[in-house]
């Protein structure tokens, strides 16, 4: 019985040997922050604004690598797969982090369960936007205008189970409309046909398609939320045009599962940290996002918003009768 307990004794000691020293010496080399989508993309700009002010809280460069297909599943299996150290993290979103589960029966992932949760970073509403010569004035024509070419029309997405890929799945579901689906390995490169007239419609984060609507390269129609957005104004909810289609995203910050508790609380009082800082508040408001409440922030905040939305999001999917496969 002594022998059992100075055995028991020993390994916790060797346990908190190891994780004490890495957590007191991190971090003393740059952190990779896997972004699941394209550079240039929504998931990219707001990993690099909070990343740059992370980075000078740590004292170490956090370096975007872009790691982008599938929907951005690929990424977050890379992420999951990485050394739970600290020196690899991720920002996900409300695809690969709630909708992707139903979509991918085989997923090499469970957010809810093979992650670290490190914090909220953002929620972000959707907007309808079209190509540029798209004569409908209002959301209602131009829901008319898509019955009525339907089958002719090209909508643009990220990969299945990407947050543009969903919305538009609700949205098209929603008025019976059949598009072809062109997927993108984000919605940065998606958004740059969408200004070169490639494809005709799709319904992406505000935070991608403020700056093509103020440079007016790209039609809006709503913005799928229940207020209108200070950055834009004069553009009508989804409610004020007269339909009833409401549609947030939101990205995530997380680590592999096992990364010690403490380097994970380091990660998100950086980003608390980060989210508090007046300029980053401006550019979230100029880009139509915004910040959780002290309240949702963290971990637990983290996990709370994963659980609901994988609730929330898995039968919406299941009930439209799509899989990976089918799209
Ligand atoms: C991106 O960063 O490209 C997007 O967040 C993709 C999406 O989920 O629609």
């Amino acid at each position: 019985m002594a022998l059992m307990c100075r055995l028991i004794a020993g390994s916790l000691l060797a346990l908190s040997l190891q994780s004490v020293p890495a957590a007191a010496q991190y971090p003393n080399k740059p952190i990779t922050v896997i972004v699941p989508f394209a550079a240039g993309g929504p998931t990219d700009v707001v990993a690099r604004l909070v990343g740059d002010h992370m980075s000078r809280t740590l004292g170490q460069t956090l370096v975007v690598e872009n790691v982008g297909g599938a929907g951005g599943t690929l990424g977050m299996i890379r992420a999951v797969q990485a050394q739970p150290d600290g020196y690899t993290i991720a920002v996900g979103n409300m695809g690969t982090q709630s909708a992707a589960p139903a979509l991918y029966p085989n997923l090499k992932y469970d957010p809810a369960k093979s992650f670290a949760q490190v914090g909220i970073v953002n929620y972000t509403p959707q907007a309808i936007v079209a190509k540029k010569d798209t004569a409908a004035k209002t959301l209602k024509e131009f829901i008319d205008y898509l019955k009525a070419h339907n089958t002719k029309l090209t909508y643009g997405h990220a990969g299945v189970g990407s947050i543009s890929h969903v919305s538009g799945l609700v949205f098209n579901a929603k008025f019976g409309l059949t598009p072809n689906l062109v997927p993108y390995r984000g919605t940065g490169p998606a958004i740059r046909d969408l200004v070169g007239g490639v494809i005709d419609y799709m319904v992406d984060q505000s935070l991608n398609v403020i700056p093509q609507i103020q440079a007016g390269t790209i039609k809006v129609y709503a913005i799928a939320a229940p207020e209108r957005l200070s950055s834009l104004p004069d553009v009508p909810t989804t409610g004020e045009g007269g339909v009833d289609f409401i549609f947030s995203a939101w990205n995530a910050m997380v680590a592999p599962k096992g990364t010690p508790k403490e380097i994970v609380a380091m990660l998100a009082d950086a980003l608390g940290k980060a989210l508090d800082d007046p300029t980053i508040q401006k550019r979230y408001v100029e880009l139509g996002s915004s910040a959780p409440k002290s309240a949702e922030r963290g971990p637990a905040g983290l996990q709370k918003l994963v659980e609901s939305e994988v609730a929330r999001i898995t039968p919406v999917i299941k009930a439209a009768g799509v899989t990976a496969e089918s799209q």
